[in-house]
Order: C-alpha cells, then sequence, then structure tokens
C-alpha cells in the first residue's frame, strides 16, 4: 500500500505540472476506528428525497468501519427500524471552496447498491436544492460495473434547477474489483472530473448558471459553486437513480456478490 501511495503521488505531481496543489486535508483511514473529529454521519430512513430504501445508521461498525486502511460503508440486509436495509452517509466536518478532491475506492457489486462520491455546499445561500448547488464526483450502480458518471446540479431551487453531467460512462475497468482514483478539479472557471487521472468530463462555470426558470437566485457567474463546499460518501439502497421501482428486496439482496464500499483514502489539495 506504502509503495502504490507513493507511486501515485509521483504520477499526480507530473500529471499537472500546470497547477501546483498543494495537500491541504486527508484521511488516509488507518486508524482502528472512523475518526470523529472528521466525519459526521447522517441518520435516517425518511428515503432522502429519492425513494431509497436503506436506513442510515450513527458510527455503528456493522454500516462504516475501518478495515485493511480502508473506511468500509457496509449495506446490511437487516430489519431496523422502518427499513429493510442499513447503511451509512458520512461528510467532512470541513469544507473547501476550490481545490481538487481525490478518492481512491473500490465499488460494491449488486443489484441496486448506489455508492456515491459528492460535495454538497456547506451553508444554503442561494436556496435550498439544487440552488445551492451539489457536485457529484462520482455515483455508480452496482448493476454496471464498467460505468461511472460525474454531475453538477444548479440553476435555481428544485423543480427548477438543472444539471450538467458525464451521463454513464464506460471504462475498460471492473469498478468493484480493483481500486481507482476519482477525482474532482474545481477552480472560479470550471469544474473537471477524472478516473485514474484521465479527463472524462468538464463543466463551464464563468457564466450565469440560472436555469431560466422560476426566481433568479444568482447575482454573478459561477454562483453557486463560490462557496464552500463539504464531501460526502454513502451507498444508498434502491432509488429514483434507478428509474422507478420497485426496488431490490431484501431476498435478492442475500444475493449481492459485494454489499461494502471501501475507500482508500480521501485528499484534498489547494492552489
Ligand atoms: C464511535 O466509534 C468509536 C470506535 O468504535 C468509539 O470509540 C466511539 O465511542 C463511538 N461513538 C459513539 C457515539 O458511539
Ligand atoms: C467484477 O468484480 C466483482 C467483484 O470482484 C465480481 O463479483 C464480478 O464478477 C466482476 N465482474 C466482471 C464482469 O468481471
Amino acid at each position: 500500500m506504502q509503495n502504490f501511495l507513493l507511486f501515485s503521488t509521483l504520477v499526480l505531481l507530473a500529471g499537472t505540472t500546470q497547477a501546483e496543489w498543494r495537500l491541504v486535508w486527508q484521511d488516509e483511514f488507518n486508524g482502528n476506528h472512523v475518526d470523529l473529529s472528521q466525519w459526521g454521519f447522517e441518520v435516517g430512513g425518511n428515503g432522502w428525497g429519492n425513494n431509497e430504501l436503506e436506513f442510515y445508521t450513527y458510527n455503528r461498525t456493522e454500516n462504516a468501519r475501518i478495515e485493511n486502511g480502508n473506511l468500509v460503508i457496509d449495506v446490511h440486509v437487516e430489519d431496523y427500524r422502518e427499513r429493510q436495509f442499513t447503511s451509512a452517509r458520512m461528510h467532512t466536518k470541513q469544507a473547501w471552496k476550490y481545490g481538487r478532491f481525490e478518492i481512491r475506492a473500490r465499488m460494491p457489486n449488486g443489484h441496486n447498491l448506489w455508492p456515491a462520491i459528492w460535495m454538497m455546499p456547506l451553508e444554503s445561500i442561494y436556496g435550498i436544492w439544487a440552488a445551492s448547488g451539489e457536485v457529484d464526483i462520482a455515483e455508480f450502480r452496482g448493476d454496471i460495473l464498467d460505468k461511472i458518471e460525474g454531475t453538477a446540479h444548479y440553476g435555481g431551487t428544485w423543480p427548477n434547477n438543472i444539471y450538467s453531467g458525464s451521463g454513464p460512462r464506460s471504462f475498460n475497468v471492473n469498478f468493484s474489483q480493483d481500486f481507482h482514483t476519482f477525482a474532482l478539479e474545481w477552480d472560479h472557471k470550471q469544474l473537471r472530473w477524472y478516473m485514474d487521472n484521465q479527463q472524462y468530463f468538464s463543466f463551464d462555470i464563468d457564466r450565469m448558471l440560472w436555469s431560466g426558470k422560476g426566481a433568479n437566485p444568482y447575482t454573478k457567474n459561477g454562483q453557486p459553486f463560490d462557496q464552500p463546499f463539504y464531501l460526502m460518501l454513502n451507498v444508498a439502497v434502491g432509488g429514483n437513480f434507478f428509474g422507478p421501482g420497485p426496488y431490490v428486496t431484501p431476498d435478492q439482496a442475500r444475493q449481492w456478490p459485494k454489499h461494502t464500499f471501501e475507500i482508500d483514502y480521501v485528499r484534498v489539495y489547494q492552489q
């Protein structure tokens, strides 16, 4: 693992000579348990606006633990409160404006598993979702093992919001077999999405990002992506990301080949 880290650091330096990225925050997940001074948990089973099936628990090793130098978010099939699945949804307690956000992870494999690496605004000064923005660094469907997608949401408060994204993008890899590096670069002009340092999508933000529907929440180019955002990691079960239900049943879920989302590290760089 150490050799790999050194190698990937060198590749990163070689690949981004135009920008001097300085490491400002990291969690390598080398301790014994989730560092609660750096991570908060979001708890509940209300569907999270997407008709998701899981209940997100707090600091419970069944659902979030450190193992072999990785953060492991583990989806369990179990009756818990009003739900039949448990999982975890975690956020960094720090937030950043601009930077390179790099996450090395291995995805789960199973019907209707939905891991996500994403960012949300610390304060919703332009209004409720999605007027204040959301950036999905990588989302994955556990049914389709070679595709990820990156998306930005913005433009106005729901339902007057819009999004711009890569759509499901196919790579010649099996994301639940090997670890890969997912990254977002964000400056005042652009958002750029990378998979293993290969850029696969970009979105220009140096312009008015209002959707043209409803009230315009913005007064300047680049809003809402001119505010601090924090990073989130979670695995949902089912939900609108898969289209309309019905979604996976507990019996089907017991056949999931791999119900863990493993994160080797999260690193944040700024210029
Ligand atoms: C969270 O987990 C850690 C590690 O197991 C433990 O030390 C801590 O007491 C837990 N906190 C709560 C609130 O359960
Ligand atoms: C991808 O990797 C997963 C996890 O190791 C495995 O279960 C699955 O069979 C692999 N799929 C393909 C198409 O290789």
